[in-house]
């Protein structure tokens, strides 16, 4: 990957990237891809590691589950969105292939903006419905794994002749501090894919001050999230018969090896996941089989474990439509429609940027 450091006094680099054969030269010139963070070198990135140290530092042990998305652990989600048991990404693409064009009809032309925007399959079903209402295409992706945002924005400009796109390797927080005004009329904020069932309710109250914060009045904020079902279909999406989340799972372990010079055991830890009933949300842990030390050198920390002690991976919380709706208006999100499937698994909800 290219990744030349320029200039800037806070962005690592900003230039478009890859290689420019003619024929690619008119897809080129509609990308931007800036990065906020640097997905290569652990070094300059010691601050937001902080978070690492911290959780495995605490009792009981937990990890951040955005370091779920290298490269490869990426790819291992697409492959869970693909399994029989977990719902979620064909039942919410269900519900945007029915409403997307109520959705671009609400909004008008707009740019939109997705946090944690991985392959885009969904967004598709929106570039689709702007593109039928005439309306210009303006995409801005943000994702902290710069390989599955430079393909799929690539495949995207490739699919999409008039679509721009300038897209952001960064985290949630950074890049909605850094957001410059809207290049169209407004803005639509997509957070789907019930990403924000992995923030407590705590986190989850400080992300949606943040993205009120990042919008003007009159802006759009689309929120997809999982809501609450009989438990056993739950747990059958969190430990899927191919052990492809398990993998997931583990493959964090792998990813703090390649970032901080680390020496967990792959084989000396297991994925263990359940529903909490009392707090409704699904728990990943990564369970130690063993009573062992790991080091994390580029940390210069070394972590004990004892034998069966778990580290908390992921909350995948399960939500209740009306109460989320509540949360959402007293934060100056105002919910104009929500849109769920005829199972009522999944909901969809377009919110309004409000005055005060
Ligand atoms: C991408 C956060 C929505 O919580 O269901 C999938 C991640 N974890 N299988 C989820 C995930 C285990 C997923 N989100």
């Amino acid at each position: 990957m290219q990744f030349p450091k320029s200039s800037g006094s806070t962005g690592f680099s900003q230039s478009k990237i890859g290689d420019r054969s003619s024929s690619q030269y008119a897809l080129e010139d509609r990308l931007q891809i800036e990065y906020l963070i640097d997905p290569v070198n652990a070094q300059t990135d010691l601050e937001s590691a902080q978070d690492v140290i911290e959780g495995l530092s605490k009792t009981p042990k937990s990890l951040p589950p955005r370091y779920f998305y290298d490269d490869y652990g990426s790819q291992l989600f697409e492959q869970i969105c693909d399994l029989p048991e977990y719902y979620l990404t064909r039942t919410e693409a269900a519900i945007f292939q029915e409403y997307a064009g109520a959705i671009a009809q609400l909004t008008g032309a707009c740019e939109i903006v997705e946090l944690g925007s991985g392959s885009s399959s969904k967004t598709r079903l929106l570039l689709d419905a702007y593109q039928q209402q005439g309306y210009p295409l303006r995409y801005l992706p943000i994702d902290v794994s710069a390989g599955i945002l430079e393909s799929s924005a690539r495949t995207l400009l490739t699919d999409y002749s008039s679509l721009k796109i300038h897209g952001l390797v960064s985290t949630y927080e950074l890049a909605l501090e850094r957001l410059s005004p809207a290049p169209l009329p407004t803005r639509m904020i997509c957070f789907i894919g019930s990403t924000l069932g992995n923030l407590n309710p705590q986190e989850c109250d400080v992300f949606f001050s943040q993205v009120t914060q990042a919008s003007q009045t009159g802006e759009y904020f689309l929120l997809g999230i999982d809501l609450q079902k009989p438990k056993e279909l739950l747990e059958a999406a969190y430990n899927d018969s191919q052990g492809v989340t398990a993998a997931f799972n583990l493959n964090m372990l792998s990813h703090l090896n390649q970032q901080f010079d680390g020496n967990f055991d792959l084989t000396q830890f297991e994925h263990w996941s359940f529903y909490n009933e009392s707090l409704q949300q699904i728990e990943m842990h990564l369970r130690s089989l063993k009573a062992q030390t790991v080091e994390l050198r580029d940390l210069g920390v070394a972590i004990a474990f004892q034998s069966g002690e778990t580290i908390l991976s992921e909350i995948s919380r399960k939500f209740n439509l009306a109460q989320i709706q509540q949360e959402l208006e007293s934060k100056g999100l105002q919910p104009i429609q929500t849109w769920t499937d005829p199972n009522q698994w999944f909901g969809l909800l377009l919110c309004q940027r409000c005055n005060s």
